[in-house]
């Protein structure tokens, strides 16, 4: 994707700044490992900067991480280097404090995640391949496009779940923004200084994103504003839709084991098993 349409091009470097993925892996991945199986080929659709393919990819699975953005690619693939860099540079003072013991050769590695750059409602993207596992995590479906790209985004997904396969899913609960008739999220970035502040809400019948992001560069501060339709896919429809292509469709409140309630539930998370 070329950088004028990247969506993601100017927060692809900020963005493992903005998550705080250490209690989000914490909170998410038992979840995840305790629902796909070991040694399973997953792809993560809408991989951005790739935590969850590596943290899945370190458990023991087979793991593809696809995105359309190569901003957050690019952010994928040098973080999974560092981590390697990072664990060699350890293991290379581990083998030299062990150099007695010719026997210990078994230092556990990172496994390395396949990277892929595509559209992925695109059926001919990696080689039409299928996944015991797809993922689509951190509001990936809404973040296809319009209604159209969202639909398509959705089926393509189920397309790529291999036959007895489960298809997971997770973005912000749309019914109870409705119903609060806004969520705000706010907050600054130490690292550079720069502040923002988003703000999903109710505008008639749909739900807009807007980010306000300021940032302090070398002449002052700069101000950006972008406003876009959200298009959700109501946990009724989405668990309607998969009910007729898997065996079983189950709601939760995000990725953790406790049931969805459509009026508390900050993220809905959809697990869908046995593709028919
Ligand atoms: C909000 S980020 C989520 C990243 C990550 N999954 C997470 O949990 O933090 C959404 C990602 O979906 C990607 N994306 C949007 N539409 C896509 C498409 N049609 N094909 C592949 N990736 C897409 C974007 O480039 C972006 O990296």
């Amino acid at each position: 994707m070329s950088p004028a349409e990247d969506r993601f091009a100017s927060v692809a470097a900020h963005y493992d700044r903005w998550v705080e993925w250490e209690p989000r892996l914490k909170k998410e991945m038992p979840f995840l490992t305790a629902r796909i199986p070991a040694g399973a080929t997953v792809l993560d659709a809408g991989c951005g900067t790739g935590a969850h393919a590596r943290a899945l990819a370190a458990a023991g699975h087979r793991v593809t991480g696809a995105d359309a953005s190569a901003a957050m690619l690019a952010q994928a693939r040098e973080a999974e280097a560092r981590i390697a860099g990072a664990s060699s540079s350890a293991e290379a003072c581990i083998a030299e404090a062990r150099s007695a013991d010719a026997e210990d050769t078994e230092t556990p590695r990172t496994a390395a995640v396949e990277w892929v750059e595509c559209d992925i409602s695109d059926a001919a993207a990696i080689g039409g391949r299928r996944f015991d596992a797809v993922l689509a995590l951190g509001n990936v479906l809404p973040a296809f496009g319009d209604a159209d790209a969202v639909h398509r985004g959705l089926v393509a997904l189920v397309a790529r779940t291999s036959p007895g396969g489960v298809l997971i899913l997770q973005y912000l609960n749309g019914e109870r923004i409705h119903a609060r008739g806004r969520l705000v999220a706010k907050g600054s970035d130490d690292a550079t200084g720069d502040i923002w502040v988003r703000h999903h809400f109710e505008a008639g019948d749909k739900l807009w994103f807007h980010s306000y992001q300021l940032r302090h560069g070398e002449s002052g501060w700069t101000a950006e504003v972008r406003a876009r339709e959200y298009n959700d896919v109501p946990a009724v429809e989405v668990a309607a839709l998969l009910a007729q292509l898997f065996e079983r469709v189950e709601l939760f409140d995000g990725l953790t084991g406790n049931p969805f309630d459509p009026l508390e539930s900050d993220s809905l998370g959809v697990l869908a098993t046995g593709r028919r």
